[in-house]
């Protein structure tokens, strides 16, 4: 995300000597550039006290279950979250539901702040994390952010970080194996969102001041996700010093929230197709929300969704909040995922066509995430998957 920012102390010229006033030697702080693609894209510098890549161990860290189940025979699903029971970290507790080589969503509810998760980081991709409910902290090498319910918590690839929940918190974790960030066309040239935009640099929240970690510890475990070939896996890694050193960094490049409250929605005459509602993009897949909006103003207008085959497309949407109109009688709730695979024509229960005509607003919220290559379900998902789903349009019509 190119939009520069600057916390602590940082020299007046970058890759100069920089010495820690507070030290009678004058002992120099350790620099870092932090950048994605090469030296080519965004990137930090951050300043440290001790060594960054100061390692004593390296073990395995064993994941938890990560094994995919092709969605074969091909079949719509209907996954009810809120019955799947998760340890209380809010890393390595996460139940994978599902899964492609582009992209996993796991889910987990947290438990208060005593469920503070080991430090971590994950070198596969970035994060974004949808808080569904609950608040706290996360804590990272760039300083602190606080989350509340309706957050991404976006987390690039590789920043050491912890969650500190001050309360239960149950988080929908949208893994990449790339960079996630706004979609390309609400950026200028240069990067800044453009007026066109349905949210603004305003509303992104990076970290307001460095968190410098006083302790003193030493032998720091780290847990590293990372691949081996096309698997998902783990290292536990041992740092000398604690990595929460870093005394000010500047750059483009460092984790941030936005709320979906700061989201405002595109609205049109006639029903507007989901790129409208497009949040965020990564690498074969991108991340919508529909959120509470006036809705279509024809006179004769059909407000909920036409049917549609997303033909190059698997489309999962998670219902956070609200009535979802066109789902009515399916069996969809709060904390559900439908997954609409591509090959199979989803839309509205049929009788929820006659029902909206006429209606002026929607009170409905779901976090949507498309994949161009097909979802497996992870072991999670096949746990709360509700099996009478595929047949709910045709149960409709008895
Ligand atoms: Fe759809």
């Amino acid at each position: 995300m190119a939009y520069y920012r600057q916390v602590g102390e940082v020299p007046q010229k970058r890759h100069t000597q920089f010495r820690d006033a507070r030290d009678p030697g004058g002992r120099l702080y350790y620099e870092e550039l932090m950048g994605e693609e090469g030296f080519s894209s965004d990137s930090s510098l951050l300043y440290h006290r001790g060594v960054p890549s100061a390692i004593s161990s390296a073990e395995l860290w064993e994941l938890p279950d990560q094994a995919r189940t092709p969605n074969h025979p091909l079949k719509p699903r209907h996954l009810r979250l809120h019955d799947l029971t998760t340890g209380a970290d809010a890393v390595t507790d996460r139940r994978l539901v599902l899964g492609n080589a582009d992209v996993r969503i796991s889910y987990v509810t947290t438990g208060g702040p005593e469920s503070a998760t080991p430090l971590y980081r994950n070198a596969i991709g970035d994060e974004c994390v949808y808080v569904e409910s609950g608040s706290g902290t996360v804590e990272t090498v760039f300083g602190v952010l606080a989350y509340r319910a309706g957050d991404y918590v976006v987390i690039p690839r590789a920043t050491t970080h912890r969650w500190v929940p001050a309360e239960p918190s149950r988080l929908y974790a949208i893994e990449a194996n790339s960079h996630i960030a706004p979609p390309k066309r609400y950026l200028s040239r240069y990067g800044q969102l453009l007026e066109h935009a349905p949210f603004c640099e305003r509303d992104l929240h990076g970290p307001g001041a460095v968190q410098l970690d006083d302790s003193g510890d030493t032998d720091v475990e780290v847990l590293v996700k990372h691949r081996v070939g096309g698997q998902v896996v783990g290292t536990r890694y041992t740092y000398a010093t604690h990595p929460f050193d870093v005394v000010g960094w500047d750059g483009c490049l460092y984790p941030y929230t936005f709320n979906i409250d700061d989201y405002m929605p595109i609205t049109g005459k006639i029903h507007q197709p989901p790129p409208v509602h497009q949040v965020f993009e990564g690498h074969n897949f991108v991340i919508c929300n529909f959120l509470p909006r006036k809705v279509d103003y024809h006179p004769l207008a059909v407000p909920v969704p036409y049917y549609h085959s997303n033909v190059d497309s698997d489309e999962v949407m998670f219902y956070v909040a609200g009535d979802y109109e066109a789902r009515k009688g399916s069996g969809i709730g709060l904390g559900s995922i439908s997954l609409h695979p591509g090959g199979h024509a989803h839309g509205p229960q049929p009788q929820a066509i006659e029902a909206s005509l006429g209606a002026e607003y929607f009170e409905e919220s779901a976090v949507m995430v498309d994949t161009f290559a097909p979802l497996d379900l992870g072991e999670g998902g096949r746990a709360v998957e509700d099996p009478e789903y595929a047949w709910s349009w045709a149960r409709a019509l008895d």
